[in-house]
């Protein structure tokens, strides 16, 4: 491992690694993997070098400012639209390279949530499931976005009735689970895993979720482009270990949100980001994000959609 990984930050309840997912999966120990709970980059287009400096010099590229309409500075976002065939064969292998590493290093019954979005879910699904993970059904995100809903480009007047895209309003994030060793009783007793935690004795995880798009202070706090909110993010580690046992995987993790959610919730977690910039980042913002009140009382307009 310590020829994979270039840099390694150790906390009590969490390890973070600046190394290459795919080769930190290789010299995982079998089994030793208990979730994953990941926003991964698609192989594609935006996570690459040369996208990456053009979107932090704000010219050209993948990353684009959405239509300003409120006179707010807004974040760049990725447009998904732009996949061409090379494009979906290299996102499907993307993804059936990384659940065949993955599969080994996580124990019986261990789940996985991957966010993903509604223009590209259906190429990322059918790789985990030809790599033997069971489909267990998708937490829905309801969030609402800059993205989409826009009229014909430069025909705005003449089409003036024409969304080109449904305005965005959720994000999917695909839940598979490694199939369990005997009944869920028994892989819960033997493992730790096999189902999600519940909300409480009365209430069991939903898969429907009402959020907000990542608060200004997160952002503040970790100016990555992909950042999810952390009142959502506690929310899935939590569900991810039933036991609250075990360790949580994000191999794709960005400024570490899934970790800061984990050491919130007391929960143990590994997190590995190739990018040494975002890498610093995590290793500084872990502890500020984990502290952050995300109380429902705090995300008031997250409660008022309830
Ligand atoms: C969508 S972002 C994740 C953002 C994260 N959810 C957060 O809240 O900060 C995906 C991350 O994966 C990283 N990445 C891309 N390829 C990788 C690889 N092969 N191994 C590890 N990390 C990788 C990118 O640098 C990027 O930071």
């Amino acid at each position: 491992m310590s020829q994979i990984v270039v840099r390694m930050v150790k906390e009590r309840l969490y390890t973070i690694h600046n190394a290459d997912a795919f080769e930190w999966l290789r010299a995982c120990p079998p089994r030793s993997i208990h979730a994953v709970v990941t926003d991964p980059p698609y192989g594609l287009l935006e996570y690459r070098p040369s996208e990456i400096a053009k979107m932090k010099l704000g010219r050209g590229g993948v990353w684009r400012l959405p239509p300003s309409f409120d006179g707010a500075k807004r974040r760049p976002l990725p447009r998904f639209t732009v996949l061409t065939e090379k494009d979906k064969h290299a996102l499907r292998t993307f993804f059936l390279r990384f659940a065949e590493l993955l599969y080994p290093a996580l124990v019986p019954g261990a789940h996985v949530f991957v966010a993903t979005n509604p223009l590209v879910s259906h190429l990322v699904y059918p790789s985990l499931i030809e790599m033997g993970f069971e489909p267990r059904g998708e937490v829905i995100r309801i969030v609402h976005r800059l993205r989409g809903g826009d009229r014909p480009k430069n025909a705005h007047d003449e089409f003036r009735d024409v969304s080109v895209l449904p305005k965005s309003c959720w994000e999917p994030w695909g839940l598979f689970r490694r199939p369990c060793e005997g009944r869920v009783q028994d892989n819960l007793r033997q493992w730790g895993t096999g189902g999600l935690r519940r909300i409480s004795d009365e209430e069991p995880f939903r898969d429907l979720i009402q959020s907000l798009p990542t608060r200004k202070n997160e952002h503040e706090i970790a100016p990555h482009p992909s950042l999810k909110p952390q009142h959502f993010m506690r929310q899935i580690v939590r569900a991810a270990l039933p036991l609250s046992r075990g360790v949580i995987l994000d191999p794709f993790m960005g400024a570490g949100s899934t970790i800061a959610a984990a050491k919130a919730m007391g929960l143990r977690s590994i997190g590995v980001e190739i990018d040494p910039e975002y890498f610093t980042m995590a290793a500084n913002v872990i502890p500020r994000l984990a502290s952050l009140d995300v109380s429902e009382k705090s995300n008031g307009a997250a409660a008022r959609l309830r």
